[in-house]
């Protein structure tokens, strides 16, 4: 384990617990909450954790924000556009706030853990009653005991942020899905990115940990559980606890019919992950691998550690072990100093991998990170070109891999009704396609398999047997 790590002693939690009772008997307590989450799945998974902090404290979901007594906001700041959203949210609750005095209102997350940020609630945003950073997020209930015993405005940020906190109460968002923490934090400071700064040092769970709760969400019901961390590859390397390929073979064995993880850094990814990905029965055939660009300046730039071709290989050695996997990415365009010729070998390596899906990002200099100090900015004229001719480049590869499928029968995890009929159907392949189908609302949560017929942009349709 990392120096830098703390882990946090289960008697801590104890001690949360109790404030969590103390906040359940106090009378100006607030009754109901409501968490707005911008960001990744890791801050989705940090919003069921506070809603259950919350509901121990007493309270119960409000659906919206404005009948809400307490609204907290667990923010993103990887892009400029994250952070201008969470901050525009948060200045239109002061509007609100005028009607209604008593409302509470919190901020949380990764923005939350910005060098400065504290100090700038403090002074600009004297509407903000309680503010709390992604490492000390466990004492909520500290701090909303001293906001509702004292009156005083609770900002508070720790410099610490890689704590290792288990037993966190939890109110999960689906009855079908559940994401499982594996790990938290990154070490790999990729020149663009805030993550290692806001999140703290690799750590990773124990495996018994993670094992035991998979155990009870199969006892549950649930059907299919996500892994996270910002590169699951290197899990228990910090801990010398199990790899990440065996924790993936224990996982099988809990019974779960579908495990699916994010994110793999391309570096990390070992043949006995590649092996482990073709065994594994309960692995859904899809791979989130974020290349970010086709050009090995830029990638060098970007402090990925791989090169194009390293990356090409993987991907032959993917698909040769299990053919039927779908792969997706990430892509960052408008790099400092990236030439029309570098971002013209993005646009090719698009073309030679052919993913399902690519999420396309134009460079956000983030303030701290290395990138935000290179010369070569590029305006954003020629950045939206570039976003522009990925996107259409990379629907046109979609639609032909939608095609492709027509005729195939999926197993599909139905996950609702669609908002048009209660009669239709939506749910996700293994690929992590959504499909659309005619079924009963009775299927949901459950996995069937249907066929497919035809294709929307970015969905499938399909059919099932008895419809
Ligand atoms: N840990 C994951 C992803 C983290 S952030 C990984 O390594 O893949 C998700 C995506 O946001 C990244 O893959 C990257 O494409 C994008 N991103 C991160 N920082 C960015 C920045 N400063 N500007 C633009 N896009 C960024
Ligand atoms: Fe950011 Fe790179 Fe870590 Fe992903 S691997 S979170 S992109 S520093
Ligand atoms: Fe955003 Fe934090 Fe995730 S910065 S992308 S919410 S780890």
């Amino acid at each position: 384990m990392h120096k830098d790590v703390v882990i946090i002693p289960r008697s801590d939690l104890e001690t949360q617990k109790d404030y969590a009772l103390q906040v359940r008997a106090m009378p100006n307590r607030p009754h109901t909450y409501h968490i707005v989450t911008f960001g990744c799945q890791m801050n989705a998974h940090d919003s069921e954790n506070l809603a259950g902090m919350m509901e121990d404290m007493g309270m119960t979901a409000a659906l919206t924000r404005e009948e809400a007594d307490l609204v907290l906001f667990n923010t993103c700041c990887i892009r400029a556009g994250a952070e201008r959203k969470a901050l525009g949210n948060i200045i239109w609750l002061k509007e609100i706030k005028k009607d209604r005095p008593d409302m509470l209102v919190g901020i949380c997350g990764c923005m939350m853990q910005q060098e400065g940020m504290a100090a700038k609630v403090l002074k600009d945003y004297p509407f903000v009653d309680f503010a709390f950073g992604t490492g000390n997020m466990y004492c909520l209930p500290e701090y909303l005991h001293r906001l509702l015993d004292t009156g005083t405005r609770q900002i508070r940020v720790a410099l610490e942020e890689s704590t290792l906190v288990e037993g966190l109460p939890v109110v999960r968002s689906d009855a079908a899905k559940a994401y499982i923490n594996i790990m938290y934090g990154c070490n790999n400071f990729c020149s663009y990115c805030i993550v290692p700064y806001v999140r703290g040092r690799e750590r990773s769970r124990a495996a018994r940990d993670i094992l035991a709760e998979a155990e009870s969400l199969q006892a549950e019901g649930i059907r299919e559980i996500m892994l996270l961390g910002q590169n699951v590859n290197s899990y228990g390397s910090d801990t010398g606890d199990m790899s990440f390929p065996q924790l993936l073979r224990a996982l099988e064995d809990a019974g779960i019919p579908r495990i699916r993880f994010m994110t793999s850094h391309p570096k990390d990814l070992s043949d006995e992950l590649i092996v482990e990905i073709a065994r594994n029965k309960a692995l859904c055939p899809h791979l989130h691998l974020p290349v970010q660009s086709g050009s090995n300046r830029i990638l060098k730039e970007m402090n990925r550690r791989y090169t194009v071709e390293h990356y090409l290989e993987k991907v032959q050695k993917l698909r040769a072990a299990k053919p039927d996997i779908g792969l997706t990415t990430d892509i960052i365009t408008a790099f400092p100093g990236e030439t029309e010729e570098e971002f013209g070998e993005t646009m090719a390596l698009l073309e030679t991998v052919r993913f399902d899906s690519a999420f396309t990002f134009i460079f956000s200099p983030r303030e701290g990170t290395r990138a935000a100090g290179l010369p070569g900015h590029i305006d954003e004229v020629t950045a939206s070109r570039r976003i522009g001719r990925l996107i259409r480049l990379q629907e046109s590869i979609t639609e032909d891999i939608l095609k492709s499928l027509v005729g195939q029968t999926l197993d599909v995890l139905v996950e609702g009704v669609s908002r048009r009929s209660s009669r239709q159907l939506t749910g996700k392949c293994g690929r992590s396609i959504s499909v659309n189908f005619r079924g009963d609302a009775s299927l949901i949560g459950r996995i069937v398999p249907v066929t497919i017929t035809d294709t929307g942009s970015n969905t499938l349709r399909g059919t099932i047997e008895g419809e």
